[in-house]
């Protein structure tokens, strides 16, 4: 890449404060114009937020005309997380993408992918910096990294999301900057980005001690002379839609406040303040955590990925008094409320690095409570969170197994059916596994709560099944139980094994997996 950029558009000098990087704004088709055919691009964005917003657009209007032309351009694409879905289907839209890391959502990605028309890498989220400074995936051509702005001593401010930032603006041998002026510059304040980290056997601990400690800058540092462009944008961050809580979504919402209520009957979890609290992405998260809204728990803190709507709710109660997080998965009205009140959520909200805010010492260390969903649990507590039916990939591990794995107590929430009652979340046998048995300690559907603590395989299965299992499955699998438990040699987890896909080998039959 050279630089070729034409300096003299017009950029707000309150988001550009440094005049060496006023000379290098520029528009996003001139900044995309250096991405080359094989390039590994690598941006901002986790769910949602601090997706840079000219990038995908320009980059796709450029692949079509490229291709146009005769030629060829596709890039490798690396993420935080997912970004956002209109960026994401963009690029999928024109097959530009060839290798996409490490975590998509989107409907358009994920046909591509499940049709082997785009490599697909899903990650742990904690290992994605590491994995890319070790070089596993080459050399970082290009990072386009949206910010706030830019200080006078050519600091950048981060926008909505931190993600793999640092390490993008590390690695990259060019760097593009998207400055949106729609991003609050009260955001200044509450990012703490961590700059200790390192390979082995350079590594030392990482000194936290709680959800609210800082340990590193407000601001993401880069060397202005990789940076090739900047380009001014002023765009909001596109949403992420939640419903208003349904009944199922209650009802597993209220069994896990009983179960924290019994943790702190039984000294497991402290009444003041419980233990710092994850929750995963999606509709029955959020539900969790508005139903802490209602009490009886106060002086709560998260440790978790993405901050949702509802977790400003309890931050403006005082039920929360701060979360950590790498990013903010908001709803419209998520956003604004946000905005609006830029105040009160920087001091009581952290974005960190997914290196840390997903690091496994730091989430052993506090003691996570880990929430996450799944696609399915099997009898003995194994759970598929990324593939229907065992091959077809849904979104990709994310941050569950940093969490769970490593997590003081790991739990699992889902409706107990899907596709209209069809399908049963509790089978005899996950046909892929993400969270083995040894780390799923508690499961909860809308049914009830399964608490797998201390329990054998044989007895795990007993309780999963009469728990959470819906009642119309519950038959079939105490039937495959029985079965498997009876025959010779039945072993530690009994299983019949001709029979043990048999829910997902008559579901693609029948579309169902009810006899
Ligand atoms: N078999 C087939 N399809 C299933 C299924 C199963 N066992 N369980 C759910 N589905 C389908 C649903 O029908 C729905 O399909 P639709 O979009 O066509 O309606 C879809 O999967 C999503 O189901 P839903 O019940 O709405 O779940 P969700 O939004 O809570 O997401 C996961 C569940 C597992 C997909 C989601 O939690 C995930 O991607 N997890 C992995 C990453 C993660 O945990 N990240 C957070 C870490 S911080």
């Amino acid at each position: 890449m050279t630089n070729t950029v034409q300096p003299g558009a017009v950029v707000d000098p309150a988001r550009v404060r440094h005049p060496y990087f006023r000379d290098l704004v520029t528009d996003a088709a001139s900044a995309v114009a250096r991405i080359r055919h094989g390039d590994t691009v690598a941006i901002s964005g986790f769910a949602s937020a601090g997706t840079p917003k000219a990038f995908a657009p320009a980059l796709a209007d450029r692949i079509r005309r490229v291709r146009a032309d005769g030629g060829e351009l596709s890039v490798n694409l690396l993420t935080g997380a997912s970004v956002a879905s209109e960026a994401e289907s963009l690029l999928a839209e024109v097959d530009g993408v060839a290798l996409r890391m490490p975590y998509q959502s989107e409907p358009t990605a994920r046909g591509k992918i499940n049709d082997g028309r785009m490599d697909y890498v899903d990650i742990h989220l904690s290992h994605v910096a590491q994995q890319v400074w070790e070089g596993n995936y080459g050399k970082v051509d290009v990072a386009v990294v949206e910010v706030a702005a830019i200080t006078e001593d050519g600091k950048l401010i981060p926008s909505m999301s931190v993600g793999n930032n640092k390490t993008w603006l590390e690695v990259a041998d060019a760097v593009i900057l998207e400055v949106n002026s729609w991003v609050p510059l009260e955001v200044e304040g509450m990012h703490d980005v961590y700059y200790g980290t390192a390979l082995p056997p350079d590594r030392r601990p990482i000194m936290m001690t709680g959800p609210a400690d800082r340990i590193g800058q407000p601001h993401l540092e880069v060397d202005p002379a990789k940076v090739v462009a900047v380009v001014p944008t002023n765009e909001q961050d596109s949403e992420t839609a939640v419903t208003v809580p349904d009944a199922i979504s209650q009802a597993i919402a209220g069994h896990v406040v009983e179960f924290f209520r019994h943790e702190v009957e039984c000294g497991r979890m402290p009444a003041d303040g419980l233990l710092p609290l994850q929750a995963g992405i999606g509709n029955v998260a959020n539900a969790v955590l508005a139903g802490l809204a209602d009490g009886p728990f106060t002086n709560l803190t998260c440790y978790s990925e993405v901050i949702q709507d509802s977790m400003l709710e309890l931050i403006r109660r005082g039920t929360v008094t701060h979360a950590s997080a790498t990013s903010l998965a908001l709803s419209r009205a998520g956003l604004a409320e946000l905005v609006d009140n830029i105040d009160l959520y920087r001091e009581h909200v952290t974005l960190r690095p997914q290196e840390i805010s997903n690091h496994p010492e730091i989430v052993r260390r506090l003691g996570i409570v880990g929430m996450n969903g799944m696609l399915e649990a099997d009898i003995y507590g194994n759970v598929n969170s990324t593939h229907i039916g065992g091959t077809r990939i849904m979104n990709g591990i994310g941050g569950s197994g940093d969490f769970t794995r490593n997590g003081y107590v790991s739990m699992f929430l889902s409706p107990s059916t899907a596709r209209g009652g069809a399908v049963s979340s509790i089978v005899p046998m996950v046909p892929h596994v993400d969270h083995t048995e040894h780390d799923v300690q508690v499961i909860v559907t809308e049914h009830g709560l399964a608490d797998l603590r201390g329990l054998s395989p044989r007895k795990r299965a007993r309780v999963i099944v009469d728990r959470c299992a819906d009642p119309a499955f519950r038959p079939l699998l105490h039937d495959y139980l029985d079965r498997a438990t009876a025959r010779p040699n039945a072993g530690n987890t009994p299983h019949i094994l001709e029979e043990a896909l048999s829910f997902h080998i008559r579901l693609a039959a029948t579309g169902s997996m009810l006899e």
